[in-house]
């Protein structure tokens, strides 16, 4: 639901657009005067503004010019006197979407409201078409992203789209590269053909120049047939070389080649050939050391270095943590049926401090784990991976550790979300008893944990690994015994 501020001297008005609005299913707030309605944007997250000119205190123009300044992304709609023209000539010049004269019939208002919201998520949601090709994203896919860092990266690709030059996408791992360089084909003019990606890093050596040039048959063991490497493939479309600082000092030299001259040989071929592929290139890798270290060639660096985009780490834009952590809440409610409202308090606060060395990668996975562990409401501390929840940044150092997390959770993600799904109630622990007390000289937390890991692991000892056998017959429900399978890092398989 959208969020809207309507500001107006006139009560009358103020509550007829109110009402209007409110009918189409937004969220309205009131201000009496642009002064009262500057504080109110400072105070809360509007998605559109609409707003009078001649009021009391701060007019609309003058309001209009402090809000951009605050939020230079905000829509705002000003509403003129009618035939009042210089008003609405210098609302649109300070940034105003548009402008309605009065009287205001409530269909137009809406009407132009809509369009504008529309030109906004159209900046924002990029218009992935979904091409077989492309890895990962889907027609869902949004780009997320409030903070000016983001705004700026934002603007950059809306005019880099426009461009056919090289880019070089740079960025820690998980910070949106890929996401970036479909940004860029799927909002330009090259969005309707292919968009091809090469991982460089992961073709081995002696693939990669066939892979991406293509190769006659019959030039090299194994080449049965002809094939047509992806340069030629994308062909009127985007190519996109992920992990390009990760191609050997051979390649590179064969690239930069290709690059400049626009055309290439298939292996064991004579024919050259010309083609026209946009070229985005990404890699984390520092080329600035590389070239000094001379493992990356400046010739290469510079040709592909053309547009840079930059994508800062999310612990440098923590103001968009809120915005992602929302996003893949949506994202995950639809994607599993479920309803998760938020996070608690604490929750909140752990995953703003939190250093997020995987990047926006490592936050969908832990949201995504959360949906799976948690079973109230609201994401609470317990459901949260055990180095985001002790802030040890160093356990999850690049995305893999929790990417595998996430992998090894695959097979039991789907029986536990079923089970979600028809029992929202809160699980028992029938065995939540220990030994006697002069025994144990650990706290009593301590000495819990200790006793469920060996029962649970002497229960699926017993049940050859089997979680429904094991569930049934040692009388926990499947779902605690999932939980507390991955709390204790417990592999079943070596039970088989
Ligand atoms: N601004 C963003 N808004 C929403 N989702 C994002 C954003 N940035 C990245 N993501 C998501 O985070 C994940 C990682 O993004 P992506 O694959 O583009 O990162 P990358 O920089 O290419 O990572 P790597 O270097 O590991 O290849 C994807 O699921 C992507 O959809
Ligand atoms: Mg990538």
């Amino acid at each position: 639901m959208h969020r809207v501020l309507v500001v107006d001297d006139d009560k009358i008005l103020q509550e007829s657009v109110k009402s209007a609005l409110e009918f189409h299913n937004f969220i309205v707030d009131t201000a009496d005067n642009g002064k009262l309605a500057l504080s109110a944007v400072h105070k809360e997250k509007y998605d559109l503004i609409v707003m009078d000119v001649n009021m009391p205190e701060m007019n609309g123009i003058e309001a209009l010019v402090e809000m951009k300044k605050h939020d230079p992304s905000l829509i705002v709609l000003i509403l003129t006197a009618f035939s009042n023209v210089q008003d609405a000539v210098a609302a649109v010049k300070e940034g105003a979407y548009n402008y309605l004269e009065k009287p205001i019939s409530s269909d137009n208002l809406v009407a132009l409201i809509k369009r504008a919201l529309k030109a906004r998520s159209l900046i924002q949601t990029m218009a992935f078409s979904a091409p077989s090709l492309s890895l990962g994203g889907g027609k869902d896919d949004q780009f997320v992203g409030e903070s000016d860092v983001m705004q700026k990266v934002f603007s950059i690709i809306a005019k880099l789209a426009q461009v056919p030059t090289p880019v070089l996408i740079r960025g820690e791992s998980g910070t949106g590269k890929e996401l970036v360089a479909k940004a860029i084909h799927y909002n330009g003019p090259r969005k309707d053909d292919k968009f091809v990606t090469i991982n460089c890093a992961a073709i081995p050596e002696n693939l990669i120049e066939s892979e991406l040039f293509g190769h006659e048959k019959g030039a090299f063991t194994g080449a049965s047939e002809r094939k047509i490497g992806k340069f030629q493939y994308a062909d009127g479309g985007t190519l996109f070389l992920d992990e390009i600082g990760d191609v050997s000092a051979t390649m590179q030299v064969k690239l930069l080649r290709v690059l400049q001259e626009r055309q290439f040989t298939p292996v064991g071929s004579n024919r050259v050939i010309t083609f026209d592929a946009r070229i985005i290139a990404a890699s984390h890798k520092p080329f600035e050391d590389m070239i000094k270290e001379g493992t990356f060639r400046e010739d290469l660096f510079y040709r592909l270095n053309v547009l840079p985009v930059y994508l800062p780490p999310l612990r440098n834009r923590t103001s968009d943590i809120p915005h992602l952590v929302s996003y893949y809440i949506d994202y995950f409610n639809n994607l599993h049926s479920l309803e998760i409202k938020g996070l608690t308090p604490e929750v909140k606060s752990i995953l703003t401090d939190y250093g997020w060395p995987g990047n926006i990668r490592e936050l969908r996975n832990v949201i995504e784990h959360a949906f799976i562990i948690e079973s109230s409401d609201y994401i609470t501390l317990g459901s949260l991976p055990a180095a985001v929840h002790s802030g040890d940044n160093e356990h999850t150092s690049g995305n893999n550790n929790s990417e595998e997390a996430m992998i090894s959770m695959d097979a039991i993600k789907d029986s536990i979300l079923d089970e979600k799904r028809a029992d929202n109630s809160d699980y028992q622990f029938t065995f939540a008893t220990i030994g006697s007390e002069g025994e144990i000289k650990l706290d009593f937390q301590e000495a819990k944990d200790q006793f469920e890991k060996s029962f649970i692991v002497q229960a699926l000892k017993y049940n050859k690994g089997k979680i429904n056998q094991t569930a049934l017959k040692a009388n926990i429900p499947k779902k605690t015994l999932l939980r507390k399978i991955e709390k204790y890092e417990i592999n079943p398989k070596e039970f088989y």
